[in-house]
């Protein structure tokens, strides 16, 4: 079998340090490891599968030997260097925001559209952890049903915004609670014990970027403009797991038994709805599993044409690292990359 030269661009971040795990969960078949951080990580060492590498800073010619580098380092950084890596030879497969909407950037889910990772020019784009999580909870229904309109309301965790998130909300938690001063680095307000209603930034028409991404990349993932979604994105205090609270409209009645049949028939789906029971999903739980939780599901009061969810994903994992590691393993799978040896 043919192994591959994989570097993990932004190995020490958030979602960086994930992807090296679910690597080795993997077992792709790896010739050589580049892990590569920012200067200040320069010469650090990680472990990977009882072997230690040290961390490298991207240099003319780093993607020279590289077959498919995992980026994760934000997008201005990723316009600064995906180009270079491409031009060096590498697919790119990037986690950032910078190239999604871009019409010759496949933006894939491999469960859902890998039929476009073939249509690569050199990236491929890995969609935003919310938008992940819900186009696979709405995956089964919308191959059964059309989907006219989407609600989202999103309760995001802040591991979404990257490791010093999760330090600032351990540390204002244990301020907060001492009496001690509250300081606020990552995020404008604090987050410990609140909530804030504004992810990313703020467009003229009142929407958020996080907010509109759950629009246009719900729409070039399932490949249907005529989608419509409306989003409110709001950071919750949280360290892992992004909730949703979704309604969906339809052209045709709810039948709600199909659709629970539908979800549970869907092995990347949990359904966890037995709310009399207090059973539902939680945040929590979504630390143990990399499928999607489902639960709360009811026909919306007044439409009989709608109905409304909960949707729990582990956003590190099948919200970026794990898709991004399904994504590679589907290039290598079936050959969709020269290279390797
Ligand atoms: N967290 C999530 O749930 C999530 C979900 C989907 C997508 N994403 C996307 O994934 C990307 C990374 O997110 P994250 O949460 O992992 O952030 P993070 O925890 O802040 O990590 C950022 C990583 O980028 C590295 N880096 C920064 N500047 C660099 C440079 N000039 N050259 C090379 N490496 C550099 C950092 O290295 P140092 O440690 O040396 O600074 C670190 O490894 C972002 O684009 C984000 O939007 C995140």
């Amino acid at each position: 079998m043919k192994r591959y030269n994989i570097a993990v661009v932004g190995a020490t971040g958030a979602v960086g340090t994930e992807m090296l795990k679910v690597l080795e969960e993997y077992n792709l078949p790896i010739d050589n490891l580049k892990v590569i951080a920012s200067p200040r990580s320069k010469g650090k060492e990680i472990t990977f599968k009882d072997q230690k590498y040290t961390i490298e800073t991207i240099e003319k010619g780093t993607f020279e030997d590289v077959d498919i580098a995992l980026f994760s380092i934000g997008s201005s950084n990723s316009l600064k260097y995906v180009p270079q890596a491409v031009y060096e030879g590498a697919l790119v497969i990037d986690n950032s925001n910078a190239y999604r909407m871009d019409d010759d950037v496949p933006l894939i889910v491999p469960e859902i559209n890998p039929e476009f990772i073939k249509e690569h020019n050199g990236i491929i784009a890995n969609p935003n952890c919310s938008t992940i999580q819900m186009v696979m909870a709405l995956n089964p229904i919308r191959k059964k049903h059309v989907i006219n309109k989407i609600i989202v309301s999103t309760y995001q965790a802040v591991s979404g915004t990257g490791q010093k998130a999760v330090n600032e909300l351990r540390k204002q938690s244990q301020d907060y609670l001492n009496n001690d001063e509250v300081k606020t680095e990552v995020y404008p307000n604090q987050i410990a014990f609140n909530a804030i209603p504004l992810i990313d930034k703020v467009n003229d028409n009142g929407y958020t970027e996080e907010e509109l991404k759950l629009n246009r990349e719900t729409q070039k993932i399932f490949n249907n403009k005529e989608i419509k979604v409306t989003a409110t994105a709001v950071r919750i205090p949280v360290f892992y797991g992004h909730s949703e609270s979704i309604h969906l409209e339809f052209d045709i009645p709810v039948d709600l038994e199909e659709i629970s049949y539908l979800l549970s028939n869907d092995d990347n789906i949990k359904l966890i709805d037995n709310p009399a029971e207090n059973e539902y999903p939680t945040p929590l739980m979504s630390e143990e599993t990399d499928q999607i939780l489902v639960g709360r599901l009811r026909q919306d009061l007044n439409n009989e044409k709608a109905l409304e969810m909960w949707v729990v994903g582990n956003n590190i994992r099948k919200g970026a690292a794990l898709n991004a590691v399904q994504i590679a393993d589907y290039v290598i799978k079936n050959n969709v990359i020269d290279g390797g040896q």
